[in-house]
């Protein structure tokens, strides 16, 4: 049985995230505001969804911020915006969350899977040449796990190779490469505010950045049924979807950001803990690796991932000991039933630390004596672990 995440509240010692922490401490805040739209019954669009989209486009550095559904809306709203459909392909990291690469597919384009750096678990850019044929017209950069991969390189091959740059930036909010914040390097970049995001809402949501004006009109009258700015209401230029911003998500998510930077650096420091904990352990180095800081990179630690050799088994004692954990991903998105047909090569690094990668709580409630626990425990399980696999001879 997988004890993992689906351990019950009554066992759970560390949790692996705890999203009501967040909610209430930003509900004082909030509450008049989100009554207030609760009882005048505004819920679609309106101030509030402007005001956040404001805040969210300064805070990436970006002149425009499209308020959508969700973080994969997000990703196919811009494929879609940028002409990139029927024939053409798009590179995306195999070592991803789905949506990813679903968009794509959903977007009626073919995803081109790359492999991933054994250090950092993200994309080079080694890897994105090696995936892009003369039908490549974009590349999805993921900033997985919170953190950018070498933008320099990246925007360089895709510069030479003259294809679009779509930041899949849903697990970085707030993150930084050479001083410059996730969402500010793309065409366009896509933010998803899942609850369990650094910025979470309560409920599904996500939002679309860039500094191109007219990207920007394109991707709000695709998500608002085909309706153009100053269009009536039945009034449709081009054929679109239903993908918006609610107004109460966007006063939750105007109430956390004003957090997001706190719970960031909290989150920094908890990565440190774990860092100093870890990085000199028995088993660092052979059954235990931890996942490399990018040069440049500010990480923002969504997720706190290390690869074990001896996964299940660690994380299985983990789970008894009321400790929750993820993994992020169990399965590449190459070798998912629905995507199998566009795998193309065998991707080393991507299948081989599948197998491996274990995500530790992380959350900016989370306290210092939970990761010392966390990373006892975690010692302590290897040390079974191995114990438990040594041979046994014959007498
Ligand atoms: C890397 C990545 N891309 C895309 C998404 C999709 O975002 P959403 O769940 O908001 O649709 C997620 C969300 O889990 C993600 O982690």
């Amino acid at each position: 049985m997988d004890l993992g995440s689906e351990v019950t509240s009554e066992l759970t010692v560390v949790p692996f995230t705890d999203l009501s922490a967040m909610t209430h401490e930003v509900w004082p805040e909030i509450a008049p505001d989100y009554l207030a739209c609760l009882l005048d019954g505004a819920y679609i669009g309106g101030p509030a969804v402007t005001a956040f989209e404001r805040g969210w486009a300064a805070y990436c550095g970006v002149d425009h911020a499209v308020g959508v559904a969700s973080g994969t809306d997000a990703l196919q709203l811009s494929l879609t915006a940028l002409g990139i459909g029927a024939g053409d392909e798009v590179v995306v990291p195999a070592n991803t969350f789905i949506a990813t690469a679903a968009a794509v597919v959903r977007a009626g384009a073919i995803p081109r899977f790359a492999d991933v750096s054994d250090d950092t678990l993200l994309m080079t850019p080694h890897t994105l040449a090696e995936a892009i044929t003369p039908r490549t017209r974009a590349v999805m950069i993921v900033h997985l796990y919170g953190q950018l991969p070498d933008m320099a390189g990246l925007l360089a091959i895709a510069r030479r190779a003259g294809i679009a740059v779509i930041e899949d930036a849903a697990q970085a909010h707030g993150a930084e490469w050479g001083g410059r914040r996730a969402g500010s390097f793309g065409e366009t970049a896509c933010f998803s505010f899942y609850p369990a995001k650094n910025l979470g809402a309560c409920g599904d949501a996500g939002a679309v950045v860039t500094s191109r004006p007219e990207l920007a009109d394109r991707i709000r009258a695709l998500a608002n049924h085909g309706r153009s700015h100053g269009d009536s209401h039945y009034n449709h230029g081009c054929i679109g979807t239903n993908s918006r911003l609610d107004a109460l998500q966007a006063i939750m998510l105007s109430g956390k950001l004003a957090r997001l930077d706190t719970w960031t650096e909290r989150r920094i420091a908890l990565a440190s803990r774990y860092r100093g904990l870890l990085s000199d352990t028995e088993f660092t180095g052979t059954e235990l690796r931890l996942t490399d800081a990018v040069p440049l990179a500010r990480h923002v630690y969504h997720l706190f991932v290390v690869r074990l050799t001896r996964r299940d088994s660690v994380r299985a004692e983990l789970a008894r000991r009321g400790i929750q954990t993820g993994v992020h991903y169990p399965v590449p998105c190459h070798m998912q039933p629905p995507l199998r047909q566009f795998a193309d090569r065998p991707l080393p690094v991507t299948e081989q630390s599948a197998g491996e990668l274990l995500s530790l709580p992380m959350f900016p409630h989370l306290s210092d004596r939970q990761v010392d626990f966390v990373c006892e425990s975690l010692c302590e399980a290897l040390q079974a672990a191995t114990v438990s696999s040594e041979p046994v001879h014959a007498r």
